[in-house]
């Protein structure tokens, strides 16, 4: 039997799923663990949560499916992108990891924009603007502010490539999570040399770069044991878990879309050549299939919003709830109107990411009434983070790319109401696939394809990712959105500035 694992280190759990060589989903399993955010707009992990999440995660799908050790012939690591674990020279972790949607950036991502002479040529270097959340800013946080742990760092891995050191002892990465770090040359394909010799970064600081497919090591006799697999199980490279999502969406063809409604709401887009949106307001990264990109449009709190709003304004009614209780959300919402009635949330409780890039930006719901129930509000969430990825989806449509299918993804997507929602806002019918495993799903067909069980990752998606249903854009309900967008972009343009207030009253207070 040729059994392949996918294993995805998300940010509020870790999901590992095995499939067999036709890509049929054979058992799944997720371990959560926390978040922390030691000040507000910070966020970290400890990396012995996502590693024992792993084994626990690894060992109950063996225990599912019934497999044995010799069955498991490959593993795909797909992880929340641009997380910084610092190790030192015994490779012991240093301090918590600091994550993808944390904030405490902003004046590393100026300095970097500065050592290069500006984000244009930033963007020419790397592909990207310098964004908080990114690797390089977090690295020159820690010099400046833990110049101790600094000294101590030996190599910075991102989530998912700390477990892959756990699980076969060799530093590696792959060029569609390292293109999330700023330091990788995308258009290349390899790491910048010019920016870290800019940033005066050692090139020995990070690991060794893979195409996602290929074989990055084998499982060493002590991970084997732990997790009841054999010393023959190679890890190939995988891939950020954007990228990953997108190939779980089978999102390998020109023309071809997806959203991942997740802790983020990513829309992700295929390109066969290297572009760069030259204001950096989208991001490009190196996709899974090699010699291709893919151009990334990122809302730090997509699902994270519903999520929020769940856990802190619904605490009693969620712990007595028998059902998923975003499934009751969702039915009450799907009750209101198009536009629920006037009331608008601006989903930036992370601070802004694409296409604002504003870590100072705030979430609001703003023309609230009387009127107004939790229903409401259920609703205006999700048409605020529609209506967000809209704006990344009219720059990727400005630049002339034609978007013929959407595939939408991700817990959020499991709403029928949030798709319809999103194909309204978009203006175009969305449609669903056969298999809801996301990142996972791509990185156990990476491992399929690493070990020759398909010819490519083209292949691998083609025979196995199939379009199942697809829900109408109601043309009535677009046009209320159309006129309903140009005031949802102009709300943050007049808010910009007081965000920026509230940020510098909030620090001068938390300093005195
Ligand atoms: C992508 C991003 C997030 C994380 C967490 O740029 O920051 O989607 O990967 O999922």
């Amino acid at each position: 039997m040729s059994i392949f694992l996918g294993i995805d280190i998300g940010t509020s759990g870790t999901k590992t799923i095995a499939i067999n060589a036709k890509g049929e989903l054979l058992g799944q399993a997720t371990v959560s663990y926390p978040c922390m955010q030691p000040k507000p707009l910070w966020s970290e992990q400890d990396p012995d949560d996502w590693w024992n999440a792993t084994v626990e995660t690894v060992r109950r799908v063996i225990a599912q499916a019934q497999l044995k050790p010799a069955d498991v012939k490959a593993i795909g690591l797909s992880g929340q992108m641009h997380g910084s674990v610092f190790l030192d020279k015994d490779n012991q972790v240093i301090r918590p990891a600091i994550l993808w949607n944390d904030q405490r950036t902003a004046l590393e991502c100026d300095e970097i924009e500065e050592k290069v002479g500006g984000r244009k040529n930033l963007v020419k270097l790397v592909a990207n603007p310098a964004l908080t959340g990114f690797t390089a800013p977090k690295i020159l946080w820690l010099r400046k502010h833990e110049p101790k742990n600094f000294e101590r760092t030996r190599k910075v891995l991102l989530p998912k490539d700390e477990i892959r050191r756990r699980l076969t002892g060799e530093f590696a990465t792959d060029v569609s999570d390292a293109s999330g770090t700023l330091l990788l040359d995308v258009s290349a394909r390899k790491w910048s040399t010019e920016l870290l010799s800019k940033l005066d970064l050692d090139l020995d600081l990070m690991p060794q770069c893979y195409e996602s497919p290929e074989i990055t090591g084998k499982l060493t006799r002590e991970s084997a044991e732990l997790l009841g697999l054999s010393t023959d199980c190679v890890v190939v490279a995988g891939a950020g878990d954007c990228p990953a999502g997108a190939m779980g969406n089978g999102i390998v063809n020109k023309g071809a879309l997806s959203t991942i409604i997740g802790t983020s709401s990513v829309m992700l887009m295929h390109s066969d050549d290297f572009a760069i949106e030259p204001e950096g307001r989208l991001h490009t990264i190196c996709h899974t299939v090699p010699g291709k990109w893919l151009m990334m449009g990122v809302n730090l709190s997509g699902g994270g919003s519903m999520q929020w709003f769940r856990n802190q304004l619904c605490k009693t009614d969620h712990a007595q709830s028998e059902k998923n209780f975003y499934e009751t959300l969702s039915t009450e919402a799907s009750e209101i109107q198009v536009g629920s009635e006037g009331l608008i949330f601006l989903p930036y409780l992370s601070g802004e990411r694409s296409p604002h890039n504003d870590p100072q930006a705030r979430a609001c719901f703003i023309g609230l009434t009387l009127a107004h129930t939790r229903a409401h509000m259920v609703r205006a969430i999700m048409e605020g983070v529609a209506y967000n990825m809209r704006e990344t989806l009219s720059i990727i449509k400005a630049l002339g790319v034609p978007v013929n299918q959407i595939r939408v993804s991700g817990g959020g997507s499991q709403s029928a109401l949030w798709r319809s929602i999103q194909a309204d806002a978009f203006g175009q019918n969305v449609c669903s696939i056969n298999c809801d495993e996301g990142p996972a799903y791509g990185v156990a067909l990476l491992a399929a394809v690493g070990v020759g069980a398909f010819a490519s990752v083209e292949e691998a998606c083609h025979a196995t990712i199939k379009v199942v249903s697809e829900t109408p854009c109601t043309p009535a309900n677009a046009t209320y959105y159309d006129r309903g967008f140009p005031i949802f972009k102009k709300l943050y343009c007049s808010l910009k500035d007081d965000f920026g207030s509230i940020a510098k009253i909030e620090d001068a207070y938390s300093n005195e």
